[in-house]
């Protein structure tokens, strides 16, 4: 089965409106439409309608939200709905990053409702899933990374996950220059479409599963290249629109 690659990028706390539309400016005249490539942007939410607005005419560049709240309104002081998130132009959201989970406490309940209405709202979830440093060397990693699977999508069918994409990222990888080799990682990888397949049927085998963690121009070429690796989420080296470029055409 051939499957979609997504190359995306996390900016996580940074990049400015202004400096969004100057990356994207510079970003989307270099860069060519690819057949069977999705290049998605997560920029912080302040710059979400920057960047959607300058992808709105690019089938093949999408917006997405780094995070939502899963209630559809009400009074939640400083968070974001997926239908908003939805409206201001994401068409995907990571659901469950590390950085959630670590930093500020998310659990994999909280995960199970996010997917839930960022799929309801018409968007698709990237979800995020890994071990920690301790968790791998106890030899726990495959035991964690599907926990976390499973219960994200606790009550979804076949249907809730056909736009689903899935970001396997090691803690330990995040942020710190260490990689998984490309071998480690498809091995993981293939775990989880295994999973993915018994859960929902052969269908599932097309969810596309991302590598992130640590990913740079020197290293995405071989994690590409390895069976399962779907696409790459890349944090500080997405950054740069000439690193980000190096990337997407890996
Ligand atoms: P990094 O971040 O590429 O800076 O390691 C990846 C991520 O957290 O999504």
């Amino acid at each position: 089965m051939t499957r979609p690659r997504i190359l995306a990028a996390n900016w996580k706390m940074h990049v400015a409106p202004d400096a969004a539309q100057a990356f994207m400016d510079v970003f989307l005249a270099a860069y060519t439409p690819v057949a069977g490539r999705t290049v998605v942007i997560f920029p912080p939410a302040v710059s979400l309608l920057t960047v959607a607005m300058c992808v709105r005419r690019r089938a093949d560049i999408a917006a997405g939200v780094q995070n939502v709240f899963w209630e559809r309104k009400g009074a939640f002081t400083g968070e974001i709905s997926a239908s908003l998130a939805h409206a201001a132009g994401a068409s995907f959201a990571l659901v469950g990053h590390s950085e959630r989970r670590h930093i500020f406490g998310e659990t994999d309940q909280d995960t199970t409702r996010k997917c839930r209405a960022v799929v309801d709202a018409g968007m698709r979830p990237m979800l995020c899933v890994g071990e920690t440093l301790a968790e791998r060397e106890e030899g726990r990693t495959e035991q964690i990374v599907l926990r976390q699977l499973t219960t994200a999508l606790a009550g979804a069918d076949g249907s809730d996950v056909t736009g689903l994409a899935i970001a396997y990222e090691p803690v330990w990888a995040i942020g710190t220059g260490r990689t998984a080799t490309p071998d480690d990682a498809s091995t993981v990888h293939g775990v989880i479409r295994q999973a993915m397949v018994s859960s929902f049927g052969p269908p599932a085998a097309g969810v596309p599963i991302l590598y992130g963690g640590s990913v740079t121009p020197a290293n995405a070429t071989s994690l590409l290249a390895a069976p399962d690796i779907d696409g790459v989420l890349v944090g500080g080296a997405s950054l740069e629109p000439a690193s980000w470029l190096a990337i997407t055409r890996a």
